[in-house]
């Protein structure tokens, strides 16, 4: 088996960070989201990996390399254009020649991996496996309609009027048949290739589509929100671990990661969170579901609920911050200068919400 992750798009739904950054690189309790695709890709036994890469290939490469710090063979595919999932498995036949192929959206989190279902797959018993889930939101993804006994009938992408709430995770499994599919299909309504019409493609033609309702936690990562849950639901697995420094005013409770490097000057930190190596937090509080990049400041301020990037500060700010995510060298804080104003230098597709 091979693997094939899905590392191109826009991001969109989280700019100002995707101006500037992959959204497969954003970070979940300070590990790029895309790497926790690459661990359960790897965990089910699987070493060749191809990643499709468009606009932001650079910074993937750079992230990820070779492949080889998480036993991987890595290679990169161009998708010129994001014409759709459907496309991005067009481009890679080179790689994928006829191998089975477990294709998954570098975007999408799932703690408890996909072992068990890739495993199922090996058996070669269908040419198409998917997974499902129970969402209270199917018109933002695909969704599945089953039959009584558990088959599909049909896929809709994105429907206005879903069928069902069965939603299409972002991981799937197909054999080689899958070829004849992305070729005959012509482009959706919103001009691309989609993985789900390819899909319905297969069940059309009489090919062995099977589905999997998947009933642990999963997500999709393209909004802030989903952001922040999937960084709370990582952070709650996380043990305790104190690398850092921790003066005697300070108090660490619960779950708390604290790196090599990482400073804690009269502070309280209340897990579970995780503070990345070189930075600094003094005379702050740091509460539940955050997560501090390398190198940030946080000095006489209160956060919780959020993300925060690479060398950013975070200065003098006594109303709580929560549900934010923070980009890599931003700067916020309080002056004492009058007039007593609000100054912003604030990047295109910013949101401030003051309250
Ligand atoms: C894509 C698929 C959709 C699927 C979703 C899962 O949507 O087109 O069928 O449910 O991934 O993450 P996108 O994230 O590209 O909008």
């Amino acid at each position: 088996m091979k693997a094939l992750i899905l590392s191109g798009g826009k991001g969109t739904r989280l700019r100002p960070i995707t101006h500037t950054s992959a959204k497969q690189l954003v970070p979940v309790a300070n590990r790029p989201i895309l790497f926790y695709g690459l661990d359960a890709v790897r965990a089910a036994g699987i070493e060749e990996v191809g990643i499709v890469v468009g606009d932001t290939h650079r910074e993937i490469r750079a992230a990820v390399g070779d492949g080889s710090s998480f036993g991987l063979r890595v290679e990169y595919i161009r998708q010129e254009q994001p014409l759709g999932l459907a496309h991005a498995v067009k481009v890679s036949h080179g790689f994928l020649r006829d191998s089975p192929f477990v294709m998954y959206l570098g975007d999408n989190l799932i703690p408890d991996g996909i072992t068990d279902l890739v495993h199922e797959f090996e058996k070669g018993e269908c040419d198409a496996q998917i997974l499902l889930a129970h969402v209270p939101n199917p018109s933002a993804f695909g969704v599945a309609q089953l039959d009584a006994r558990g088959r599909v009938l049909r896929l809709d992408e994105k429907p206005r009027k879903p069928k069902s709430d069965l939603a299409l995770v972002g991981v799937y499994m197909f054999d080689s048949t899958v070829f004849e599919a992305v070729n005959a299909i012509e482009p959706s309504g919103r001009g691309e290739l989609e993985i789900t019409d390819a899909i319905q493609y297969l069940i059309d033609h009489g090919r062995r589509v099977r589905s999997h309702v998947i009933h642990g936690w999963w997500k999709d990562t393209g909004k802030l929100e989903d952001m922040l849950e999937a960084n709370r639901i990582v952070l709650t697995s996380l043990e305790r671990r104190v690398e850092g420094s921790v003066d005697a005013e300070s108090q660490i409770e619960g779950q708390v990661v604290l790196e090599k490097g990482a400073r804690v000057e009269a502070s309280v930190l209340r897990g579970p969170l995780i503070v990345g190596s070189g930075a600094v937090i003094r005379a702050s509080y740091v509460g539940p579901f955050t997560s501090i990049a390398a190198d940030c400041v946080i000095e006489h301020s209160e956060i919780e609920h959020s993300i925060v990037l690479e060398s950013s500060q975070i200065v003098g700010i006594g109303a709580r911050i929560e549900s934010s995510l923070v980009g890599r060298n931003v700067r916020i804080w309080r002056g004492e200068a009058r007039p007593k104003a609000y100054k912003f230098m604030v990047g295109d597709s910013s949101e401030i919400h003051l309250s």
